[in-house]
């Protein structure tokens, strides 16, 4: 018997790198993935991996989170066949347009005089800075409201956030996505302790700095070189590397699977090589 046999995921963000890794772990593992993202062509790369490495064949759901029709709908899918055990809120992110250039008040920015290609937080798009908040919040919020009614039925599920580093102490431009990942850790202790007499417990995992496509333009790599940024980080990440998907799987079968974490919930689990033991100086 599988670990996850007979269970059934939802992983939101599945054609992302980090959940795309998961969701192949969970079908590995036996158990029937819903993949959740707005691109149908990033869900169909996670599910033709899952294939290649013999997992059960995933259901590929294209959807906005943020929306609730579309996520009403996902549900109906899920409770079709049987309800969902255990989702997965990996669906999230940042926007450029939601972050200023600069780290620091300049009064320039007021003016418009900065550099070409430069903008302070008074130059920044704030429809974007609320798309951040509404995917990063909204896009857990819903899922989970949507989802646990099943859970309710079943007699108990388990789901996982994303938080963040930025959920403890913000970095330096991301306003929008810090404080919004600050909200995940909060909201993952409220709806835990609200959901608890259903048996459904709800944890977060908080990243380190993960490699992803993104990363490795304002990041760079350790093997071929770092950016300013980048070099900052890896200083103060005592384990001295970036993360890798694969470092969170452990994680999520732990917070998973109600034998070994049936007594844990509420809680953010780093998962960051240490970034979070040192003060920074
Ligand atoms: N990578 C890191 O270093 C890091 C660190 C800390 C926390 N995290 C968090 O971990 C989670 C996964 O990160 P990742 O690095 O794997 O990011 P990623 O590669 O960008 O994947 C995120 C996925 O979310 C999906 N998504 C975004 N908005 C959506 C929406 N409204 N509805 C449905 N799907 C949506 C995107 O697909 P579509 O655009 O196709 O919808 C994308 O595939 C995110 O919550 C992120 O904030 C990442």
């Amino acid at each position: 018997m599988k670990k996850f046999e007979n269970k059934i995921a939802v992983v939101t963000g599945a054609g992302g790198t980090l959940c795309s890794e998961i969701a192949i772990n969970l079908a590995i593992s036996g158990a029937k993935v819903f993949l959740v993202g707005r691109t149908a062509d990033k869900l169909e790369k996670t599910a033709e991996k899952i294939k290649a490495a013999g997992g059960v064949t995933p259901v590929i759901f294209p959807c906005d989170v943020t929306d609730i029709a579309s996520v009403a709908a996902l549900a109906k899918e899920t409770e079709a066949l049987g309800g969902c055990d255990y989702l997965i809120n990996g669906a999230g992110g940042n926007n450029q347009k939601a972050m200023p250039t600069i780290t620091k008040f300049d009064p320039r920015e007021l003016t418009g005089e900065l550099e070409e290609g430069q903008k302070g937080l008074y130059n920044i798009d704030m429809d974007a800075f609320k798309s951040v908040l509404e995917i990063n919040t909204m896009g857990t919020v819903i899922p989970t409201l949507e989802l646990s009614k099943q859970m309710v039925k079943k007699g108990g599920g388990s789901i996982i956030n994303f938080a963040s580093m930025n959920s403890y102490c913000p970095l330096t431009r991301c306003f929008a996505y810090a404080m919004s990942k600050a909200a995940v850790t909060n909201l993952t202790q409220s709806f835990a302790a609200y959901y608890a007499p259903a048996n459904i417990r709800i944890n977060a995992i908080a990243p380190g700095f993960m490699v992803n496509e993104r990363s490795k333009n304002y990041l760079g790599t350790v093997e071929d070189g770092l950016t300013k940024r980048g070099e900052q980080v890896i200083e103060h990440t005592p384990m001295g590397r970036f993360g890798e998907a694969s470092d969170l799987i452990g994680c999520v079968n732990w917070l998973l699977d109600e034998e070994v974490s049936g007594f844990v919930t509420g809680i953010t689990v780093p998962v960051d090589g240490g970034f979070l033991t040192l003060g920074g100086v």
